[in-house]
């Protein structure tokens, strides 16, 4: 059993490698006792040892007994205005405070339906929930935590849902997915992942100190400046030992993540919508379902916590339908053409892909309306015909003929200015009443938490879907939010805009989705800037950034591997010298740092000689190859790119891909040796050069690199396992 009450009040939640306990205490306060490696059957509540500690408020049931504090003690999900001076998983309006406390539970097999929120699928057996029942006596507001146990992927679940059972609205101003209490008794780093656009998911690692650290976006979206996946670790913890505790929102809007380090040394985590410009109207009778968030723990080192978490988002978040389902090799027209083609244009792309053997091409922005910069048209999804010469339809069959499958660009939720959608419903955009609009890349942004809007949306993208014989999608977004107002709303509703702007765009891929449901969607957003799993549910690849450099993508794509797998990263071969940076690097470089991903080109292959053809017929050939072990392997971190080089190890039962770049080739320098990771030691490997080597050399010597050449050298080593042969003896 998953879950376990001992005695009728502790709860404890067990995965494969974890064990997490929690306490319905003698005041019915939800207490944290531990979460970490199983306890062989202990109670951990004799860890919980607090002294008077001078100016900690004390509940007032704890009568005379000054070390009983919430200010101290490990909780589940601390509210504000009980004496808990940290940072708070709830508030509710004004100054009523907020006092849960512990009234029941409820034991679910399976989990509960997660309506319009993406979530971890209940689509597999092996889940069970603990449901908290908590309530606040005087406001009469309710609230379950959740505890979906995931007891495979060593994965807890958590999220929250208040209910208004009083006679008088209440307003939610906080209501956070999770919080978690972590006490080691040691110094605890945090790890983030920030960056900008062209630049996402920079690893960052500090040690805390007394106060609070954040990683928040106000934007909107997830954001391509903070990241909603932090982790815990020891201090010393590595890629292969140590504690480290991984918490993942699956949401895309704005987040915040804050992790105090407070005056015991104990730190708290809290995650889940960004209180700032969020406050939730509960009239009588009405509730709020907070997004989840994924907690897992690895007492291996990061490198098991990041394989859990791949493993988690392949069976259990993206698309069943998509999990085991090859993708394409595509070409995009954007960085081929941006917004200057028209069909011969494209019908020469497609045919030199076709030549390539290239899967399926992508005709990016400025397909449609008076779309010919980025000034115009966004809103008007009718085909620009006079510029397509003819029906996007016709235009299709074409690239049909030439052998190749076809996608499309759109970017639903926006609009320009100057579009026929906006001077019809000028009503249909976010914007602050008695101010002019926040413009972001000359464009609006569609009021998604209008029904109208939605409904519009999905007649205009259906139409396309079906009349228009396309098998992908993808579905950009290109600017942050800024006005909080919607004219659909009332205005006691107003500070509900952001979030409703999410359900809205969560409803719109749903419909969209069901209804196409072989049409892969990819999802963007100027890159990286909605790269989440919230986005992983609906979309399973979201291309990774607009930065294609090989060199750069390098360091983006370390830090995005520490929770999403390689199967979701969308990312391409461009053109040298490069769109975003002016470097110059070869084909071969810009391949290996694209493979460990969906795979695809960015550039006008008008541009290429006849060698650099055949190259990417052989790239395609190899990658083709290699997809499977990519989408289904063990990826493994070799090195972190601040040391020079950027390696990354993909690995099965039967193959290793060893791959990354040398940033600098040293001269006079011996070849290096990188050490391989979880092999079988019993196991023979051999190479193109038919060299022979056992797991555990691998793992323990190592692997030699092959000698390098200039900058951002590529490295690309494939080794098979050998049945039943021996390794290499000396003669
Ligand atoms: C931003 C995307 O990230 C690019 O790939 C491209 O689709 C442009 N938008 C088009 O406007």
């Amino acid at each position: 059993m998953a879950i376990e009450v001992i005695g009728d009040r502790v709860f404890q939640l067990e995965t494969a490698n974890t064990c997490y306990q929690i306490q319905a205490d003698r005041h019915n306060i939800v207490s944290h006792l531990w979460y970490g490696p199983k306890t062989g059957g202990q109670v951990m509540d004799y860890l919980q040892d607090y002294p008077d500690v001078g100016f900690a408020g004390s509940i007032a049931d704890a009568g005379n007994d000054r070390t009983y504090s919430l200010d101290t003690r490990l909780q589940e999900y601390p509210c504000t205005g009980t004496g808990d001076y940290r940072i708070s998983a709830a508030a509710l309006d004004d100054s009523r405070g907020l006092d849960l406390r512990y009234e029941g539970y409820e034991i679910l097999e399976g989990r509960p339906a997660l309506e319009g929120l993406p979530h971890i699928r209940a689509d597999h057996p092996g889940l069970q929930t603990l449901v908290l029942h908590l309530a606040d006596r005087v406001t009469q507001v309710t609230c379950d935590l959740f505890y979906v146990v995931d007891e495979e992927h060593d994965a807890i679940i958590r999220s929250a849902r208040f209910e208004n059972q009083s006679d008088t609205p209440v307003r939610l101003d906080r209501a956070a997915s999770l919080a978690l209490d972590v006490h080691h008794g040691e110094p605890v780093d945090l790890i983030t992942f920030t960056g900008r656009h062209n630049k996402e998911r920079q690893h960052t690692r500090r040690r805390l100190e007394q106060g609070v650290v954040s990683a928040a976006s106000t934007r909107g979206t997830s954001s391509h400046q903070q990241n909603p996946a932090l982790i815990l670790t020891g201090p010393d913890t590595t890629e292969t030992s140590g504690w480290a505790v991984g918490a993942m929102l699956v949401y895309s809007g704005s987040f915040q993540a804050q992790a105090e380090l407070d005056q015991l040394g104990q730190v708290r985590l809290v995650m889940g919508i960004n209180p700032e410009g969020f406050s939730w109207k509960l009239a009588p009778q009405e509730s709020f379902q907070t997004p989840e968030a994924v907690l897992i723990r690895s007492d291996a080192g990061l490198e098991t916590l990041s394989l859990r978490f791949h493993q988690l988002i392949r069976d259990r978040l993206i698309p069943p339908r998509f999990r085991n389902r090859p993708r394409p090799v595509l070409i995009n027209t954007w960085e081929a053409a941006y917004f200057n083609f028209d069909r011969k244009t494209i019908l020469d792309i497609a045919s030199q892909a076709a030549d390539m053997d290239i899967d399926l091409l992508v005709l990016d922005d400025g397909w449609f309306g008076s779309r010919n910069s980025d000034n115009a048209g966004l809103g008007d999804w009718e085909v620009n015909e006079e510029k397509l010469e003819g029906s996007l339809q016709s235009l299709i069959e074409k690239v049909n003929a030439a052998g190749l499958d076809f996608g499309i660009w759109i970017e639903p939720e926006m609009v320009n200015e100057d579009s026929d959608l906006y001077r019809a419903h000028p009503d249909w955009v976010l914007k602050a009443p008695g101010r002019g609009p926040v413009r972001g890349r000359n464009q609006l942004v569609l009021d998604m938490t209008n029904p109208q809007v939605v409904d519009h949306l999905f007649q205009v993208f259906s139409g396309l879907l079906a009349d228009n014989h396309i098998t992908y999608v993808k579905w950009d977004m290109n600017r942050s939010l800024a006005d909080r107002h919607s004219d659909h709303l009332p205005e006691d509703r107003q500070p509900e805009v952001h979030h409703r702007y999410m359900l809205g765009v969560y409803g719109l891929l749903n419909r969209l989705t069901d209804a196409f449901p072989d049409v892969l969607f990819e999802g963007c957003s100027g890159g990286g800037g909605r790269f989440d799993a919230g986005m992983m549910y609906y979309t399973p690849q979201i291309w990774c950034s607009d930065d294609t450099d090989p060199h750069e993508r390098t360091f983006i794509q370390y830090g995005t591997s520490f929770f999403y797998p390689p199967d979701t990263m969308g990312s391409h071969v461009s053109a040298s010298p490069n769109h975003q940076t002016g470097r110059r690097t070869t084909l071969e470089t810009r391949a290996a740092a694209a493979m460990p991903g969906t795979f695809g080109y960015e550039l006008d292959p008008g541009t290429l000689d006849n060698l650099e053809r055949e190259e990417i017929r052989s790239l395609n050939r190899l990658y083709r190859e290699l997809q499977p072990l990519i989408f289904h392997g063990r990826y493994y971190r070799l090195t972190r790119p601040e040391q020079g080089l950027a390696l990354w190890e993909i690995a099965d039962e039967d193959r290793i891909l060893v791959q990354g770049l040398v940033y600098d080739t040293e001269p006079n320098a011996l070849r290096r040796r990188i050490r391989l990771r979880g092999l079988d030691p019993e196991a023979v490997y051999e190479d193109r050069d038919q060299g022979r080597y056992t797991g555990q050399s691998l793992m323990t010597g190592g692997l030699l690199l092959p000698a390098t050449s200039g900058s951002d050298a590529p490295v690309m080593v494939v080794l098979h396992r050998v049945k039943d042969a021996p390794a290499d003896q000396p003669d």
